[in-house]
């Protein structure tokens, strides 16, 4: 099945019960993504690949966030999302790889836990320099490689009907975030438990 498929079959059969599902993971990974946000200043922001919005609806609390827009390819996570926003956020579906936003129109951009679904890193990481602002910041959260769970889970995912590509190592993401225009800010690794090894890395553009 081609991936994309593989992608729309998985989710639109777990957006009904995601945030239950992983409720746990998704306090801290996203706890860990909102630490890196919490003083950075921005009047738009996106957040890509938002699936059900948890990361909007935390940032919606912020009263100088207010102009949130999210983008995810499936959309049944986009509907959950749209039930748990209302109007706090617009929400567009597309392909992380191909935004429909002018250049420079975001001064903070966020993407947590998708970087391993994406078939092209790098030109996706393209893609948000390009509409980030040039004082903008970008909050990257995802599995870590470095850590020995996450390389066997790398081996057994694409041998399933999972639609995961591949899980990067932090040197591979500090690499790709070089290579598509950013500099390192800061850089989080941390086991949020005896499995799950993850990254969070704040980027600006160079
Ligand atoms: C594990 S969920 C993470 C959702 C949310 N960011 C969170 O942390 O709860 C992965 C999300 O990435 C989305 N996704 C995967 N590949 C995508 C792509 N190429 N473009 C846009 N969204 C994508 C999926 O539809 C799904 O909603």
């Amino acid at each position: 099945m081609h991936r994309s498929m593989k992608l729309l079959k998985e989710y639109t059969t777990l957006a009904p019960i995601y945030d239950q599902r992983w409720s746990a993971y998704l306090d801290a990974s996203l706890r860990m993504t909102f630490e890196k946000i919490a003083n950075l200043p921005a009047d738009r922001v996106l957040d890509v690949a938002c699936g059900t919005g948890r990361l909007l609806e935390i940032m919606s609390q912020r009263t100088d966030l207010s102009d949130l827009v999210g983008v995810d390819k499936v959309p049944a996570m986009l509907n959950v999302a749209r039930r748990r926003l209302g109007e706090r956020a617009s929400l567009v579906e597309c392909d992380a790889a191909q935004l429909p936003f002018d250049d420079a129109d975001f001064q903070l951009v966020t993407c947590t836990n998708a970087l391993h679904y994406f078939p092209n890193v790098d030109a996706t990481l393209r893609e948000i320099r390009r509409v980030i602002s040039p004082n903008g910041n970008l909050v990257i959260t995802d599995w870590c490689r470095n850590y020995a769970w996450m390389r066997v889970l790398n081996r057994i995912l694409p041998w399933t009907r999972y639609a995961h590509t591949h899980t990067l190592s932090s040197n591979e993401l500090e690499q790709s975030l070089s290579q598509a225009g950013f500099s390192i800010n800061s850089e989080t690794k941390g086991k949020i438990d005896w499995f799950w090894g993850l990254m969070t890395v704040h980027a600006t553009p160079v």
